[in-house]
């Protein structure tokens, strides 16, 4: 390796750790859920977006383990070649008609599912109108995409109007408006009463990314455009989260719309499909999430955020407002985020400290998440530990 390659990539590393930004990655010694082990102690995990507890479930495992013993690790092919197994198109009618789409389409990721979506469907001729505070993958999709790209203030409908107007004026043929249903990193729920009002109104076809929605979000946990009861055009969204939190990404949406997107979606052309075990346990997961034992989950996931909201806005924290399991308590410096956060490892509760440029600069947090797995103990102690750190801190 030429010298002055490592030395520009070690200068880079050494500037990112100074202004405080480095993520280390802790190793978790034990599965996923409510209570992990991390560097040989048990601690309370209040930072995994495992909404439905799902993630360490031993029937999801077994669905996994008994897929890879029916079909193998996987398929050593992408879809189209010769990688497409019983139980991938089982998969995704699962999903599609769980989500209520006529059909699906798999991807490796998410980000795949973003990233594959919008250059096969929108050209040159057409626009995007997204909101401003949209997941990366959704950003680097509309990049890829050839379509002329137009932005709005996060969740503000004026600016979206706006823009609708300005897109149609410049003469677009198909415009879409592209949305987060929950935004990750405040919790708030995309306003998708009012963007279907103005996307009828300017005949514009609505994208949900539902990543952080779908299973627990609206009726049968079908996802925000469920909570909000209005439909939209296309979803994407991944088994990563509360769906059994393996892997994997999907986008619902027509049959033609899918159809189109097998033959032309290069993360799904040129990718290896996806391993039997995730969708196994993806499967599971959607059994559970769509039953009554779902409608159980979810019942204690919103009775455990508004458990952990309410004690914490009693105890003088100061928090996003919303209704989502993401609930971040407001710090300001990012500083005081990761000491904040060091601290309450210690007094054995893992959460993050998120700052800029994840999000914007003064706004540090600490985003807690929620789960169907938490019982009301683990809030009381979370709340318990954020209050010592809080007061040691100055910050209550
Ligand atoms: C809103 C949103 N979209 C997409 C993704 C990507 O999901 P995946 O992990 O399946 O690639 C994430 C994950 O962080 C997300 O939060």
């Amino acid at each position: 390796m030429p010298a002055q390659f490592h030395t520009r990539v070690r200068a880079e590393l050494d500037s990112i750790d100074q202004q405080g930004l480095t993520k280390p990655e802790r190793v978790i010694a034990s599965r996923q859920g409510p209570v992990i082990t991390v560097a040989g102690r048990e601690v309370l995990n209040f930072c995994a977006n495992n909404y439905l507890g799902l993630g360490g479930d031993e029937r999801v495992a077994r669905a996994g383990i008994a897929a890879t013993e029916r079909w193998g690790s996987g398929t050593a092919s992408v879809r189209f070649i010769c990688g497409t197994l019983e139980i991938h198109k089982e998969l995704e009618a699962a999903i599609a008609g769980y989500l209520g789409f006529e059909d699906a389409i798999l991807f490796a990721a998410a980000f795949d599912a973003n990233g594959g979506l919008f250059e096969p469907l929108f050209g040159e001729e057409d626009a995007i109108v997204s909101d401003s505070l949209n997941h990366a993958s959704i950003i680097d999709g509309v990049r890829l995409c050839k379509a002329k790209r137009y932005r709005f203030a996060n969740s503000d409908m004026d600016e979206l109007e706006a823009k609708l107007k300005e897109a149609r004026g410049a003469g677009a043929r198909d415009i879409i408006i592209a949305t987060d249903g929950a935004f990750s990193m405040d919790g708030y729920i995309a306003r998708l009463q009012d963007i279907r009002v103005l996307a009828d109104r300017y005949d514009a076809l609505i994208m949900v990314d539902d990543c952080h929605a779908t299973g627990f979000l609206g009726e049968k946990g079908r996802g925000s455009y469920a909570h909000h009861g209005v439909k939209v055009d296309f979803v994407t969204g991944t088994f990563g989260k509360a769906l059994g939190g393996a892997m994997g990404g999907f986008i619902c949406a027509t049959t033609e719309v899918v159809q189109l997107l097998k033959q032309r979606a290069r993360p799904y052309l040129f990718s290896n499909a996806l391993a039997p075990a995730v969708c196994g346990s993806s499967l599971e997961a959607i059994r559970i999430a769509q039953g009554e034992e779902g409608d159980a989950l979810r019942k204690q996931l919103t009775a455990n955020a508004a458990r952990f909201r309410g004690a914490m806005t009693e105890a003088g924290f100061d928090l996003l407002p919303g209704e989502h399991p993401i609930i971040p308590v407001m710090l300001g410096d990012a500083k005081l985020a990761q000491d904040f956060a060091a601290r309450m490892l210690e007094l054995g509760v893992y959460v993050i400290g998120f700052s800029f440029p994840v999000v914007p600069r003064g706004a540090a947090r600490i985003r807690t998440q929620m789960s169907a797995a938490h019982t009301f103990e683990h809030i009381d102690q979370a709340v318990e530990a954020f209050t010592t750190a809080g007061r040691e801190l100055g910050v209550i």
